[in-house]
C-alpha cells in the first residue's frame, strides 16, 4: 500500500509499505478513505516531537471502512464507516473510566507518533471499540474529518476549558485551523463578543466570515491596547491560547480580566514566563489540556443537525499519490491560504 512515511528531521517519502495486520484481538485494519495533514504533523517533520520514530507512517485523522475486525471487536463489522479518532482509547484504564483519554495508560496520542498513522491507504486501530466512532447515514465524509481532531481539540481543550458563557468575552489567538475550531464551537454558547488574533490577515478575514465579532492583527505590537479598547478597558473573561509560543501564552496573561479563564490549547516548545506579580490578585485561572477526544459524539450530533459545518475549514484537495504536494501547500499557508487539505485515499 502506499503510505507517508517520517524518514528524520526535514524528511518524508510516499513509499509502498506492507498492508498493516491485526496483532491484537481488539484491533480493526481501517481502509482510509479520506484523511488529512495537521500542523503537529509538520512539527514532528521539523524534529519536535521525538517519540515519533524514523520509519513511522504519518497521520492521525480520518474517516475509512472496516476492512477486517479482530475477535474482540463487538461494536463494528467489515464495511462500516467510521470515523478514527486521534486518540486511541483502551475504555478501562483510570483515566480513560473518567475520560481522559488523552492520557489512557495504553493508548492517548500513538497514532502517526508511536503507532503508524493514518495518511497511507490502511491503518490499524487499536482498541477499535472505543477507538472508533460510527459515521451516521448521509454524513459527509470530509465534514468528519475535521472531527478527528482539530474540533474537538478547539471546543475541548478552548472552550470548554475556557467556561465561554452566554453574553461572555472571548478573545482567540491564533486563527489557524484550531483557533478557528474554537471560534466555531464557542458559538454553541453565544458569547457577546469573540474577538480574534493573528498576524495573518488572511486567516482573520477568513475569522470574520465564521462569527468573529472584532479581529486584532497582533503584528504591529498593539494588541493588548486595541483588545483593551474593544472591552472597555476590562479585558476578556476567556483568552484562549491557540499557538504555541510564549508571546501569545503572555498576551493571555495580559489581556485576561479578573476572573476569568486562560485556556492554554497551543503546544509549547520552549519555557514560558507566568508573571504571578501581575496576576496573584486577578482571581484568574489558568488551564492545560491535551485534546480527549470525550466530545466527539456531541461534535457528530451537532454537524449532522448542521449546528456547526466544519466543512468550511477545508481549502484544497488532494489524492494520496500527490500527498507531497499537500504537504507542500499546508507547509506554505500564508501563500496558499491553505486551512485544512483533504486527501482523497
Ligand atoms: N492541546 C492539544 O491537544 C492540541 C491538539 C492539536 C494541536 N494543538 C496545538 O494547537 C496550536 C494551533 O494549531 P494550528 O493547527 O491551528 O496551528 P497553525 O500553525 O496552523 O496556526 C497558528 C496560527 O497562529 C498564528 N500566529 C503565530 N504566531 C503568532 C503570534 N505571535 N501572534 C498571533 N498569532 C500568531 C499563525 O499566523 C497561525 O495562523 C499548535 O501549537 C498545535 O500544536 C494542541
Ligand atoms: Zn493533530
Ligand atoms: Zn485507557
Amino acid at each position: 500500500m502506499k503510505a507517508l512515511v517520517y524518514l528524520g528531521p526535514g524528511k518524508k517519502a510516499l513509499q509502498e509499505r506492507p498492508k498493516p495486520v491485526i496483532t491484537a484481538p481488539t484491533d480493526a485494519i481501517i481502509r482510509i478513505t479520506r484523511t488529512t495533514i495537521c500542523g503537529t504533523d509538520l512539527h514532528i517533520l521539523k524534529g519536535d516531537v521525538p517519540t515519533c520514530e524514523p520509519g513511522r507512517i504519518l497521520g492521525h485523522e480520518g474517516v475509512g471502512v472496516i476492512d477486517s475486525a479482530g475477535p474482540g471487536v463487538n461494536a463494528f463489522k467489515q464495511g462500516d464507516r467510521v470515523l478514527i479518532s486521534c486518540i486511541t482509547s483502551c475504555g478501562k484504564c483510570s483515566y480513560c473510566r473518567r475520560q481522559m483519554y488523552s492520557h489512557c495508560t495504553t493508548g492517548g496520542w500513538i497514532l502517526g507518533n508511536k503507532i503508524d498513522g493514518t495518511q497511507a491507504e490502511f491503518v490499524r486501530i487499536p482498541y477499535a471499540d472505543t477507538s472508533l466512532y460510527p459515521i451516521p447515514a448521509g454524513a459527509d465524509e470530509e465534514a468528519l474529518v475535521m472531527l478527528s481532531d482539530i474540533l474537538p481539540t478547539g471546543f475541548e481543550c478552548g472552550v470548554l476549558n475556557g467556561q465561554v458563557q452566554p453574553g461572555s468575552t472571548v478573545a482567540i489567538v491564533g486563527s489557524g485551523p484550531i483557533g478557528l475550531a474554537a471560534l466555531l464551537t464557542a458559538q454553541f454558547y453565544a458569547p457577546g463578543m469573540i474577538i480574534m488574533v493573528d498576524l495573518d490577515d488572511n486567516r482573520l478575514e477568513v475569522a470574520k466570515r465564521f462569527g468573529a465579532t472584532a479581529c486584532v492583527n497582533s503584528a504591529g505590537g498593539s494588541a493588548v491596547e486595541q483588545i483593551m479598547k474593544l472591552t472597555g478597558g476590562v479585558g476578556v473573561d476567556t483568552a484562549i491560547e491557540a499557538v504555541g509560543v510564549p508571546a501569545t501564552f503572555e498576551l493571555c496573561a495580559k489581556i485576561i480580566a479578573p476572573g476569568g479563564v486562560i485556556a492554554n490549547v497551543g503546544v509549547h516548545g520552549v519555557k514560558v514566563d507566568l508573571h504571578m506579580e501581575n496576576l496573584w490578585d486577578r482571581n484568574i485561572t489558568i488551564t492545560t489540556r491535551l485534546v480527549d477526544t470525550s466530545s466527539t459524539p456531541m461534535l457528530l450530533k451537532s454537524v449532522h443537525s448542521e449546528k456547526i459545518d466544519p466543512k468550511r475549514l477545508i481549502t484544497h484537495r488532494f489524492k494520496l499519490g500527490h500527498i507531497i504536494d499537500a504537504y507542500e501547500t499546508f507547509g506554505h499557508a500564508a501563500d496558499t491560504h491553505a486551512l485544512k487539505v483533504i486527501i482523497e485515499a
